[in-house]
């Protein structure tokens, strides 16, 4: 099978160009390299991937239609894995502009290359985001999310929503995957698992938001990448799936547990909670265990070791 994957530089990206390329099949990469983090983080992402001659690489922005078209005229693609995006809720609150322009009119560009091309096979990067505040846990994909509390989650269900179209209108086959913050090797530098591993590593102080009870479903890379690959063999017709481990893990133990992996300990700035920030993130997996086979197998003390393990590793070349 030949796979497009947008957003192939990125964090997720990589880690899922890398399966796709071990199971045998071709993986057209296509990226932009933004700038949201710095390029050279997703260099190293590509370094390996480019090894490959079934990996064909792309340096394109999912906004230009006609490189997309040149790209779908060139290579046989059968299936788009779409992760390219503008992530991160506090950013989209500064930018909305430019999250709307690449989550919003980047995937209209994208679906609108592969009606053109005939390419009707496509899951979707969406979040748990889309819940909000939802006061219902765990969250299931049946819950109502009509009320977003930041741009970015607002985006995330404008692309669930583009989906459905062209799935009613054109019989796409497309499943949405709500993505429960993700975390492992290569994580984005944003994210709070990389960004208090770094500042607990340097002895500078970190950022804690609220009173260490806001909590979050972290799932591990592997998992997701599990979640992707069941989603990609039981594709048929509109689906939305929840790809998280089902726990949850509070702000305080977050901490407590990096502090273990990298042995030193973490001095605190406490700050109010910010906006655009939910209080609970928590994924009810029951619909994805039980229709695609997803079967998530890491807790959080064996994914964060192996985070830290890969930052100690890589943070010379990192953050020369
Ligand atoms: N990491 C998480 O916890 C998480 C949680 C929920 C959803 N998601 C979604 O999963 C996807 C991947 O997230 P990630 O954490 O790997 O982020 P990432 O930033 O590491 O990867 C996204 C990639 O998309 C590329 N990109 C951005 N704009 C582009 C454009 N206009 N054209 C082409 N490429 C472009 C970036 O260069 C980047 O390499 C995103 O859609 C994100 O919203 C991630």
């Amino acid at each position: 099978m030949n796979i497009l994957i947008t957003g192939a530089a990125g964090f997720i990206g990589s880690h899922a160009s890398e399966y796709f390329l071990s199971k045998g099949n071709t993986v057209v990469g296509l990226d932009n390299l933004d700038d949201f983090y710095p390029i050279h983080f997703k260099e190293l992402n590509l370094a390996g991937l480019k090894q490959n001659p079934r990996f064909h690489f792309y340096q394109a922005d999912i906004r230009d239609e006609k490189r997309l078209d040149e790209i779908f005229s060139k290579e046989d693609i059968h299936l788009v894995l779409h992760l390219a995006a503008k992530a991160g809720v506090r950013p989209s609150i500064e930018n909305i502009t430019a999250y709307y322009d690449v989550n919003v009119n980047g995937s209209i560009s994208l679906l609108e290359a592969m009606r053109k091309h005939d390419v009707r096979k496509l899951l979707f990067a969406s979040s748990s985001s889309v819940y909000g505040n939802n006061p219902k846990v765990p969250f299931s994909e049946s819950d109502r999310v009509d009320d977003p509390i930041s741009p970015y989650a607002s985006t995330k269900k404008s692309g669930e929503l583009l989906c459905h179209v062209y799935t009613h209108l054109y019989g796409f086959d497309i499943t949405c995957l709500r993505f429960f913050t993700v975390f492992g090797p290569r994580q984005r530098p944003d994210l709070a698992i990389h960004k208090f591993t770094r500042l607990i590593d340097l002895g500078e102080s970190i950022p804690f938001f609220g009173d260490g009870n806001t909590a979050r479903d972290y799932t591990y890379i592997d998992d997701i990448v599990n979640g992707i690959s069941c989603a990609a063999n039981n594709i048929s017709g509109y689906k939305i799936f929840n790809l998280g481990e089902s726990r949850t893990i509070t702000l305080q133990h977050l901490v407590e547990t990096i502090e273990k992996a990298v042995g030193k300990p973490a001095i605190l700035s406490r700050l109010p909670m910010q906006q655009g920030d939910v209080n609970i993130t928590f994924a009810d997996t029951r619909k994805a265990r039980a229709e695609i086979g997803y079967n998530p197998q890491f807790d959080l003390e064996t994914g964060i070791n192996n985070f830290v393990q890969w930052y100690q590793d890589k943070k010379s070349f990192l953050y020369k």
